[in-house]
């Protein structure tokens, strides 16, 4: 079928968003993040939409790397823009070989825990006695001393996603998205033993990968972004953006920030829509949030060819008590940037998948926003 604006509609309106028995795989159960995509959602926009030939897909707030696996199985080349280092960590692992001597380094490193018998130092991180008991801290410290000492790039990549995805899990924090602190039965040797088992199941999971298209990821503010920083014209946008008091990514990543030697304060000032933006006094409003996305989409309508397509997956706020349709902002900024507006779908949010904050606002849909240039 030769696809037409019209029939293009349709046939996005026609399909059910909802994916409600979709499932997550493995490659993007290994680690937590918030407001992870389906993988269903990057796939069938990948499918359905007719993306310009020789561009490649851009997610600038691609978090856990969903969209930029997708853009990898249907041998389109991507690129991932995300501020927080631990969602560039992440996706880097996510899209890259592994290498072969992966797994046997980070069996020698686990040996190497077992056996430490020397002093360690404990790096100066706010409250640690509070989310970590000193045992779990020595495990840690031992852990990383090793995993620091590998030069490797995507070995040491990899070993700290092990690492990273296992810190909330040997703390004293209740869960990912419960800062309640609890007793915690864990011991210093269960820190090596956990590490390792996210290396056999790393392993295991990218055993089934094919790497037959260039993915890259820039660890940046994507309000900062340039024409320099596009390899290739923009085919494909597919991203979710933050937006105003949904979820914190500074905040939930912030131990696992702290842990591998980045600085969470640093992310927190420059994350778009966090909370401590929105109650201080002069606080941010819906028009700080209108700002942003106006100077992305000027970058994203000048990096786009022609008919290029741009989707943002996006809910509703709540701000001091308003309700803020998300989904109009975005509509509205592309069509002022002369992106024509093909549709709005909305779809249900998954209960697991909602903050804290938008269950207590009772927000219970996203949108997808679909423009083209
Ligand atoms: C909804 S999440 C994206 C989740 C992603 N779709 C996935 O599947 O994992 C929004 C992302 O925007 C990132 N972010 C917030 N402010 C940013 C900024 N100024 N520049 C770039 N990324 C930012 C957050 O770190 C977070 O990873």
């Amino acid at each position: 079928m030769i696809l037409t604006e019209t029939n293009t509609k349709e046939l996005l309106n026609d399909l059910d968003w909802d994916f409600a028995g979709s499932k997550s795989e493995t490659i993007h159960s290994l680690h937590p993040y918030p407001a992870k995509f389906i993988s269903d959602i990057p796939r069938t926009l990948i499918n359905i939409l007719p993306i310009p030939k020789n561009t490649l897909i851009l997610d600038p707030f691609c978090g856990s790397g969903v969209t930029l696996i997708e853009a990898q199985k249907a041998g389109i080349n991507s690129l991932g823009v995300d501020l927080n280092p631990i969602a560039c960590l992440l996706s880097r692992v996510k899209t890259q070989p592994l290498p072969v001597n992966f797994l046997s380094t980070a069996e020698k490193i686990f040996e190497k825990c077992n056996s430490y018998r020397g002093n360690i130092s404990i790096p100066n991180i706010p409250n640690l006695d509070h989310w970590f008991k000193k045992d779990i801290q020595v495990g840690l410290a031992i852990l990383l001393k090793n995993i620091n000492s590998v030069s490797e790039g995507s070995v040491s990549d990899a070993l700290k996603f092990c690492v990273s995805s296992i810190i909330v899990k040997v703390s004293n924090q209740d869960s990912d998205t419960r800062y309640a602190a609890i007793e915690n039965t864990w011991g210093k040797k269960d820190v090596f033993a956990l590490f390792l088992q996210v290396a056999q199941k790393l392993q295991k999971a990218k055993d089934s990968f094919l790497y037959s298209t260039a993915s890259s990821v820039l660890n940046k503010n994507s309000l900062l972004l340039k024409k320099t920083d596009l390899p290739q014209k923009i085919g494909l946008v597919i991203t979710s953006p933050p937006y105003p008091n949904a979820y914190e990514y500074w905040l939930y990543h912030k131990y696992r920030m702290w842990w591998l030697g980045y600085d969470p304060i640093n992310v927190k000032e420059q994350e778009i829509g966090a909370r401590a933006h929105y109650f201080k006094k002069n606080h941010q409003t819906e028009f700080d949030f209108m700002d942003q996305m106006d100077s992305l989409f000027t970058f994203l309508s000048a990096g786009c060819a022609n008919e290029a397509f741009i989707c943002f997956v996006i809910g509703r706020s709540k701000i001091h008590g308003r309700i803020i349709e998300n989904e109009n902002i975005i509509a509205e900024i592309g069509e002022k940037k002369g992106l024509k507006h093909i549709t709005t779908i909305e779809r249900t949010i998954k209960s697991s998948r909602k903050s804290f904050n938008l269950s207590h606002a009772r927000i219970k849909e996203e949108f997808i926003v679909i423009l083209q240039k």
